[in-house]
């Protein structure tokens, strides 16, 4: 149902009426200085495709590549982070692979089902929906600063928080409210994975900057100019379909071309559902922000 012909966030195959197989798989570089939970932010990210795709994961396997001197502890904690995850999410890790790499890296293989009557999809978003963003934004500059350090430690902790939060509650939400616009804020940030939604759906997204949740210390890191390189990509990639109210100054900017690791799921409401679905969001103890809504048109207005 969903691979290569039309990318989105997993790999889908038909088995039944009712029932799809749902395959990802993520892995990377350390973001943070503690093992455990550079461990636990790797599985929740690999996991959260299988929820950005309105499915639940089952299974999952383990890809590590460890440099030859790693403290055998440090390993470990790595992937007790990552276990331990994956055990919070009703997932089992079964087994995995492991390579000897100069940098560490990790992540998971991660298999689930979903109801294809029910997928969430890149190409769901319909003209009125309002955009919901479930993850506040600022985890590229704040992992950077703390690359650089010059994190300050509240803000290192948030960002582990946030990072390591399942994208469980909110696949649930998607699935409750039989959505269909769905994907997960990622390596392209909200721009780069906004635009892909707004080309699958063939519509308009209106985002109001003035709405969009960030980290603590997001801001001031891009006012001093602390950016990974990919967020320089992302603009380089998507940046001339978007359109910027001219208010928004520079590193504003920039910030919505942050890439985030780990990110939110970016799903499409349709305004009828919108009050009942915040309702369920608070009782669920999960976190929702509207930051815009889909329009005719085609690309991303980010209005002041
Ligand atoms: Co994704
Ligand atoms: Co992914």
């Amino acid at each position: 149902m969903v691979g290569l012909a039309t990318p989105d966030d997993a790999a889908v195959w038909r088995l039944s009426e009712d029932k799809a197989i749902v395959v990802t798989t993520d892995f990377f570089t350390p973001v943070v200085d503690t093992p455990y939970e550079y461990g636990a932010i790797a599985a929740a990210n690999s996991l959260s495709d299988i929820y950005a795709m309105g499915g639940q994961p089952f299974l999952a396997l383990n890809i590590a590549a460890l440099p030859d001197n790693l403290p055998v502890e440090i390993s470990t904690e790595i992937l007790r982070g990552g276990a331990e995850k994956a055990r919070e999410a009703g997932v089992v890790i079964a087994g995995g692979h492991t390579v000897k790499d100069k940098e560490p890296k990790y992540g998971l293989v991660v298999i689930g089902f979903v109801d294809p009557r029910k997928m969430l999809s890149k190409g769901g978003l319909q003209i009125g929906d309002a955009l919901v963003l479930t993850k506040p934004l600022g985890g590229g500059v704040t992992t950077t600063a703390i690359k650089q350090e010059k994190a300050a430690e509240s803000h290192i902790k948030e960002a582990i928080e946030w990072m390591s939060r399942l994208n469980k509650t909110a696949g649930q939400l998607a699935v409750e409210f039989d959505l269909r616009g769905g994907t997960d804020i990622t390596g392209f940030g909200l721009l780069g994975h906004g635009l892909e939604m707004a080309d699958d759906s063939r519509v308009l997204l209106h985002i109001e900057n003035s709405q969009l949740p960030f980290l603590s210390g997001a801001r001031s890191y891009a006012e001093q100019g602390i950016f990974p390189s990919g967020a320089f990509d992302n603009k380089k990639h998507v940046g001339d379909r978007v359109r910027f109210d001219e208010k928004i100054n520079e590193p504003a900017q920039m910030l919505l071309f942050d890439p985030q690791t780990s990110g939110g799921l970016l799903l499409g409401v349709p305004q009828f559902k919108l009050e009942s679905f915040k309702k369920r969001a608070e009782e669920l103890n999960q976190p929702v922000w509207v930051i815009g809504e889909v329009r005719t048109g085609n690309g991303i207005e980010v209005r002041s």
